[in-house]
């Protein structure tokens, strides 16, 4: 698993989507699904906060730089009756907000993203806030092996709004989105039979994420 830097420095482009994302909350009670090592926590501070991630590593990570934190290790995929079991042996009161920064993203199949999104639904008594790449509907294996999904925006509404057995039925009229700052990269172009160098494509846009905010009424 990538990591980021030092959440606290509030530095980088995962600080800064957490910062984006914490304007988006509205409850002083939260819930972050694969938090990783804790890059919501410094824009939310002074709020009741709940870590929840699989990675063991990731959760030693967070209490280094948030000691006394309550986190929970599990998976964000397991079955509703099992996540909320998992949940209440460690928190004692209902969530408000459920939230998720670049979680989907890692999840090998769209059968995962759903049972996430179920969840963190079925858990938060007032709203769910997530982040997702939504640049087409693709999986990108990156050299180190580590999978990158997009989603497309089309498609989480299906999920949102769509009534069959793994959607949610959540009318049009509660969810909301907007498009975090687009990234650019410059793309190098090599021309292999020239010693000299490089020609330089245009900037090419490589990553959007759309952060979603979803009421329960
Ligand atoms: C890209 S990091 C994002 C961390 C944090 N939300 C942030 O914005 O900086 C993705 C996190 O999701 C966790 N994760 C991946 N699959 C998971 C699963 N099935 N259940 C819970 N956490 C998971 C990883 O361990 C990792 O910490």
């Amino acid at each position: 698993m990538e990591l980021y830097g030092d959440p606290r420095e509030k530095k980088g482009s995962q600080s800064n989507l957490c910062k984006d994302v914490a304007a988006m909350i509205g409850s002083n009670n939260i819930l972050d699904v694969g938090c990783g090592m804790g890059h919501l926590i410094p824009f939310i501070e002074g709020r009741t906060y709940f870590g929840w991630d699989y990675s063991p590593k990731m959760l030693e990570k967070l209490l280094e730089f948030f000691p006394e934190t309550p986190v929970i290790q599990g998976d964000a995929t397991l079955p509703y009756d099992e996540f909320k079991s998992e949940l209440e042996h460690y928190v004692l009161r209902p969530i408000e907000t459920v939230v998720s920064v670049s979680l989907f993203i890692h999840l090998p199949t769209i059968d995962d993203v759903k049972a996430t999104l179920r969840n963190m639904w079925n858990t938060a008594t007032r709203e769910i806030v997530f982040g997702v790449e939504t640049m087409g509907d693709s999986v990108l294996t990156r050299g180190s092996g580590l999978n990158i999904r997009n989603i497309s925006v089309d498609h989480i509404l299906s999920i949102l709004q769509g009534e069959g057995r793994d959607e949610l039925g959540i009318p049009r009229d509660r969810i909301s989105f907007l498009h975090q700052q687009m990234t650019y990269k410059q793309q190098t172009v090599i021309h292999p039979n020239k010693s000299s160098p490089m020609a330089m494509t245009p900037p090419q846009l490589f990553q959007r994420t759309t952060l979603f905010h979803v009421r329960k009424d």
